[in-house]
C-alpha cells in the first residue's frame, strides 16, 4: 500500500515523480534524466562506440551542409533557427559554422529543459562561433512551441536533432508534430533526425554498454528525486535492463528492483513499495522506417519534402513543411 492522499506540488517535476510512482505499471519521464549530471553523463554516451547515432547524425550534416544551407535560407532573407532539446549542440554548430563562413544571416534559438545544458551551449557558442546571435529558452517541447508559434518576423526552421522525438510514443508524437504544425507558416521548415530500425543487436547495444555509462545516466533520475525530493532510493539495488521490439521499432529502458524494497520520498509525503523484479519504465527510444515515418507525417498533415541519410541508411534526417 502507498500513501493515497496526494501532497501540492512545487514542481511538475514532482507531480509526475507522484504520478508515475503510484501508477501500475510504474514509470517516470526520461525528461528528468538531465541536470548536470545526467548532461554530462549523456556527453560520455555520445562518445561511447556503441552510441551510432551521433556520428552517424554529425557525418549527415556535415555532408551535406551545404545543400541544407541552401533549403534553410531559401531567398536568403533572414532566418530563425530554433532548436528543441538542443543539448550540447556538437551537430548544430556544423551547421552554425557554416552558416556564419556562408555569410548566411540568422539568429539561433536552442529550447531544452536543462538550463545547465543551454548555459554551457551559450558559453561555448560565444567562445568558439562569437558570430552566431543565440537567445535560449528553457521550458519542455511542448511549453516552448506556443513560444515559437508566437514568434513572429523572421521566417523560422525548427531543428530536431539526435532522434529526441523518439522518446515519445506515436501517438504522443502525433500530437506534438500537430503542435509543430500549428507553431510554423508555409514558408517554414522542420528539419527532423530520426533512428531507423537496424539490426536489433546493434539497437540494444547501443542503450547497454558494457562499461555501465547507461546504467548510471539511467539511474541518475533516482538520484535526482533523492537530492531533489528527499529519497531514499539505494541505486545500487536497482538493475538497468534494456529491450528492443524489432517488430514496433520500439527500444524501453527499465530500472528494475533487485528485491523487495521500501522508499520514501519526503517531499512527496510518499512511500513506494516495489516487490522483487518489479520494473520502472523510464525511456523509450523508437526507431523508425520511412513508412512509419510517412505515416506520422500524414497523420499531423505536414509533407516530407526533403530527407539525407547515411551509406548504410542507419540514421535519417527529414525536412518536412506544411
Ligand atoms: C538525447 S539528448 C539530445 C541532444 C541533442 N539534440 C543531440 O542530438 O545531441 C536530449 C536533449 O533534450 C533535452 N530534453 C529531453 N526531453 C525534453 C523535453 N521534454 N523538453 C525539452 N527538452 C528536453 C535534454 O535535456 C537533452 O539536452
Amino acid at each position: 500500500m502507498q500513501t493515497t492522499q496526494a501532497p501540492t506540488f512545487v514542481s511538475t517535476f514532482e507531480q509526475e515523480v507522484y504520478e508515475g510512482l503510484t501508477a501500475f505499471p510504474k514509470y517516470l519521464s526520461s525528461k528528468y534524466f538531465y541536470d548536470e549530471v545526467g548532461d554530462k553523463l549523456f556527453q560520455d554516451i555520445m562518445a561511447m562506440p556503441e552510441y551510432y547515432l551521433t556520428d552517424y547524425e554529425y557525418h549527415i550534416l556535415d555532408e551535406n551542409k551545404g545543400e541544407i544551407a541552401q533549403l534553410f535560407r531559401k531567398d536568403g532573407e533572414p532566418f530563425s533557427l530554433f532548436e528543441l532539446g538542443a543539448g550540447d549542440g556538437k551537430k548544430t554548430k556544423i551547421l552554425l559554422r557554416h552558416f556564419v563562413n556562408q555569410q548566411i544571416s540568422f539568429d539561433y534559438r536552442p529550447i531544452d529543459i536543462s538550463q545547465n545544458a543551454l548555459h554551457q551551449l551559450e558559453t561555448s557558442i560565444k567562445k568558439e562561433i562569437p558570430e552566431v546571435e543565440v537567445n535560449t529558452l528553457q521550458g519542455t517541447y511542448f511549453e516552448t512551441l506556443r513560444d515559437i508559434g508566437k514568434a513572429n518576423g523572421r521566417r523560422k526552421v525548427i531543428l530536431f536533432l539526435g532522434s529526441n522525438m523518439g522518446n515519445l510514443l506515436h501517438p504522443q508524437a502525433i500530437e506534438f508534430l500537430k503542435n509543430m504544425r500549428d507553431s510554423i507558416s508555409d514558408d517554414d521548415l522542420i528539419f527532423m533526425g530520426l533512428d531507423q530500425k537496424k539490426n536489433p543487436q546493434t539497437v540494444l547495444d547501443a542503450y547497454n554498454d558494457k562499461t555501465g555509462i547507461t546504467e548510471a545516466f539511467n539511474k541518475n533520475i533516482l538520484t535526482r528525486i533523492n537530492k531533489e525530493m528527499g529519497g531514499n532510493f539505494d541505486v545500487d539495488k536497482f538493475l538497468h535492463w534494456e529491450a528492443y521490439d524489432p517488430e514496433t521499432g520500439t527500444a524501453k529502458s527499465y530500472l528494475v528492483s533487485k528485491e523487495a524494497q521500501s522508499v520514501q520520498i519526503e517531499s512527496l509525503d510518499l512511500n513506494v513499495r516495489l516487490n522483487a523484479w518489479e520494473t520502472i519504465h523510464t525511456e523509450i527510444s523508437q526507431k523508425y522506417d520511412d513508412t512509419t515515418v510517412e505515416w506520422l507525417a500524414n497523420q499531423a498533415d505536414l509533407k516530407i519534402v526533403n530527407s539525407f541519410t547515411d551509406d548504410k541508411q542507419w540514421f535519417k534526417n527529414y525536412v518536412f513543411k506544411k
